[in-house]
């Protein structure tokens, strides 16, 4: 099992045990009005689709970098979890995500060592150019996140978001490879 340990919170594989978490989050929560709130979330949980995605994988089936890692305090509570997805396979292009939907650590710097570490561990395991991130300009916490680990703003959509019947801009920033060799040094958790 890969395990990035920082100083505040471990990355790790996903683990079996790990289902009646999700379980709990996609019934609901506060963290569903942050992360895309624009979209229709199914009201109901595919309890039996997340169980096939908690199916057991031997680590050596699992690609480099993680296409996802599971998010656990360094004192093993497991709060939620990073992604990454391909915006153009062909180019390189990729996006990074996070989710920490328990609510109560937020605010504490464990989403910025989360973000630290991930974005270090899909450099590295890469030779992408770049890494992007998108959110919008409501998500304070997601902005700042970004902004502290040295992420650019390189596009804003103005007022293209609707959440609660307010319009907000969607935010996309970048970092290129040459920004996360300097910027690493100062990033929490993160091994030097
Ligand atoms: C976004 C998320 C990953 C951030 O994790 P976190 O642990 O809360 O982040 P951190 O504590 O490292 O940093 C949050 C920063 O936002 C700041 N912040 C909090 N509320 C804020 C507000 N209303 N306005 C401005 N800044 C705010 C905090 O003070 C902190 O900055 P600081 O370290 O300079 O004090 C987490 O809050 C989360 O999962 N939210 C719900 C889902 C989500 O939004 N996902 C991202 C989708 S794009």
């Amino acid at each position: 099992m890969l395990a990035i340990n920082g100083d505040r919170v471990v990355l790790r594989d996903r683990d079996h045990s790990d289902l009646g978490d999700y379980l709990r989050w996609f019934k609901g929560g506060e963290w569903q009005k942050w992360d895309a709130p624009w979209e229709d979330l199914s009201p109901v949980v595919d309890e039996a689709e997340m169980i096939m995605q908690f199916a057991p994988r031997s680590p050596k089936d699992l690609p480099l970098p993680r296409r996802t890692m599971e998010v656990d305090t360094a004192e093993g509570q497991h709060i939620g979890w990073v992604s990454r997805y391909w915006i153009d396979r062909k180019t390189d292009w990729l996006e990074v995500g996070i989710n920490l939907p328990e609510a109560g650590l937020w605010g504490c710097g464990l989403g910025t060592e989360a973000l630290a570490l991930w974005t270090d561990h899909v450099f590295s395991e890469t030779d992408l150019v770049r890494v992007g991130l998108r959110t919008w300009s409501g998500n304070h916490r997601m902005l700042r996140v970004a902004c502290k680990l040295g992420f650019a703003v390189e596009a804003r959509f103005r007022k293209a978001r609707v959440v609660e019947g307010r319009r907000y801009d969607s935010v996309a920033y970048g970092m290129l490879r040459e920004e996360w060799e300097r910027l690493r040094t100062g990033w929490p958790g993160v091994d030097r």
